[in-house]
């Protein structure tokens, strides 16, 4: 029997060390369909066809962080949702677990023909993810994956301080969830009609 136990754990370790450096991105879906992808337990992968998903709103110039750097003219921000949390929203006004949402920073241009005075979006500088995911404490995750010039494939979900500002904006400014809906016109009007929006939108 002992052999057999231990012909069982050196096959184990064997299975270990076989294991690809880089797991594929298909270990552990949370959300059967279009949610999010997650490795090692809860680093997220970057969804490689959010493009594709339904954009449910854009800013221009929306400072709350940091000022943009001078001369830089103030970015561009795209929103998009993947899509089965998409249409559970319309039905609804609420999101469920699971719902992936993808925050891109492009710069603004004015510079090119036939534009007169207008802007418009250029090179992706930044991009954040906020995942609803009840395994978190606060029941949301958020993640960066950094400069555009240099976009991660996954990233671990922002800890302490990184996650804290995130976290106490998302919660006192949103007027759904702990989402901006108040600046997704379409949405704030299904979230107006559901009646889910909170007190004070
Ligand atoms: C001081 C306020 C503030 C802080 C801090 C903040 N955000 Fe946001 N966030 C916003 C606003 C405002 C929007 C709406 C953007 C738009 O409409 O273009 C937004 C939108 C988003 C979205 C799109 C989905 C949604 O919630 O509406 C994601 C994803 C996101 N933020 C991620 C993050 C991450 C990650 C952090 C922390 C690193 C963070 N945010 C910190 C204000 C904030």
């Amino acid at each position: 029997l002992l052999f057999v136990l231990a012909a069982f754990v050196l096959a184990s370790c064997a299975e270990i060390e076989d294991r690809p450096s880089e797991p594929l991105p298909d270990q552990t879906v949370l959300t059967p369909g279009d949610g999010p992808l997650f490795d090692s337990g809860n680093d997220l992968i970057l969804p490689a066809d959010y493009r594709e998903w339904p954009f449910i709103g854009s800013g221009l110039g929306l400072t709350y962080e940091d000022e943009p750097a001078a001369g830089q003219l103030p970015a561009f921000t795209n929103v998009f949702v993947n899509p089965s949390s998409y249409t559970s929203f319309m039905d609804t006004g609420a999101w469920p677990d699971g719902s992936v949402f993808v925050l891109e920073f492009r710069s603004s241009h004015t510079d090119a023909r036939p534009n007169q005075a207008g802007r418009f979006q250029g090179d992706l500088q930044f991009l954040e993810i906020e995942v609803k995911d009840a395994r978190f404490e606060d029941g949301w995750a958020f993640y960066g994956f950094g400069p555009g010039s240099d976009l991660a494939e996954r990233a671990a979900p922002l800890a302490g301080d990184a996650v804290a500002p995130c976290i106490e904006c998302h919660t006192e400014h949103t007027a759904v969830e702990r989402t901006f809906v108040q600046f997704y016109p379409t949405l704030l009007e299904v979230a107006r009609e559901k009646g889910t929006l909170k007190p004070g939108f």
